[in-house]
């Protein structure tokens, strides 16, 4: 039976714009307005969660909120036709978790065109193992391929993160030569059961010479980090290669020539995922559940409750989070 409250991950400014979280018990009726009404049986932590959690004005405006840009579990109800109750499904990013409630919590309401079918042989975790972390490695994948970029090492910044994570692994599958740039010397071991075949420091990945161009390495790069890596990265692409751009863990600038661009025909392509058009999420949603599933799925992430997430939004801002982080919307993090 739906219950009249249900629990949640709340986020508050104090009038001294202190901002806190805490877990609370919430009335339905205080969801957003929305066609689909979700029971949330997993959500995962982002690095754009863990900015929301504490207050970054570019992610979250509106407060009281709940963050939570992944959610997946089964429709109670739907004003729409396309969906019924009973269906398993997945939304990941639009407004959900940034001024939309979202993902960490027991129910999520939504617009219907937020909602995508889980696929055939997926499951609900492996929805959220994979949630925008996924959707966006896959991004950068797919928009490699469209450059034609086949043979030659693949190179992926910010490894052990979630987006890092995934993006290794489905590489891997791909049979792409990954090399991995990772600031944890303890988890060599991790990306190599990933399929990376080559380990960098993150110093060894920041060029220091100042040079405009550098020996042509990578054919491809999927960049998590930004500023001088993503600067070096560009540098060091070969003839031709396509560098995709989706973070910023290590800064938003970008000190670039135009070289790269002129003489060696390199391709920036940036990636979104939050607004990721329908048929291309969907489309991609079918790879990740089919030939670019990475088999270790399971190994890559850690389940946790509601009260469990502040230690992991401290880990993941100061740089430390390895792998995905799974939410399960209860105290203790069992489903
Ligand atoms: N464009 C999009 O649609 C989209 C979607 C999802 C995420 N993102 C962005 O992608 C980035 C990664 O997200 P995520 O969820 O994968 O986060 P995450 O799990 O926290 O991973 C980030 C990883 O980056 C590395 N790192 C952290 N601080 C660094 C620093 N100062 N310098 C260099 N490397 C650093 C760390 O890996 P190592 O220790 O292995 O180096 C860390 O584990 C974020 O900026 C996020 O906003 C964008």
């Amino acid at each position: 039976m739906l219950s009249n409250t249900f629990k949640a991950l709340l986020v508050e400014k104090t009038g001294d714009a202190q901002v806190t979280h805490r877990l609370v018990e919430q009335p339905l009726e205080a969801l957003p307005a929305g066609e689909v009404l979700i029971r949330v049986s997993y959500s995962s932590l982002n690095y754009k969660d863990a900015l929301s959690a504490k207050g970054h004005p570019g992610v979250t405006t509106i407060f009281p909120h709940i963050p939570g840009i992944d959610a997946a579990g089964t429709v109670v109800s739907s004003t729409v036709s396309a969906f019924q109750a009973g269906d398993a499904v997945i939304v990941t990013g639009f407004d959900l978790g940034m001024n939309t409630w979202g993902g960490f919590a027991e129910y999520v309401r939504v617009p219907a065109a937020w909602v995508v079918p889980l696929p055939q042989r997926m499951t609900l975790k492996e929805s959220m193992i994979l949630g925008t972390a996924g959707l966006t490695a896959a991004l950068c994948v797919d928009a490699l391929l469209h450059r034609g970029v086949c043979d030659g090492e693949v190179l992926v910044t910010g490894s052990t993160g979630g987006v890092g994570s995934l993006a290794v692994a489905i590489l891997a599958k791909l049979d792409y030569s990954v090399t991995a740039v990772t600031g944890k010397v303890a988890q060599h071991e991790y990306l190599r059961s990933l399929g990376a075949t080559c380990i960098l420091s993150r110093e060894e990945a920041i060029d220091q010479t100042g040079k405009p161009l550098l020996k042509e390495r990578w054919i491809g790069v999927v960049d998590t980090v930004g500023g001088a890596m993503l600067g070096t990265a560009l540098k060091s692409t070969r003839y031709g290669g396509c560098v995709t751009a989706c973070g910023l863990v290590g800064g938003a600038e970008l000190a670039t020539t135009i070289y790269p661009f002129i003489l060696r025909g390199v391709c920036l392509q940036g990636i979104d995922s939050a607004n990721c058009p329908m048929s291309h999420r969907l489309s991609l949603w079918h790879k990740l559940a089919t030939d670019w599933k990475p088999a270790n799925l399971e190994d890559m992430a850690q389940v946790v409750g509601l009260n469990q997430l502040s230690e992991q939004i401290d880990r993941m801002l100061q740089g430390q989070s390895v792998g995905r982080v799974v939410v399960v919307p209860t105290d203790s993090g069992n489903p």
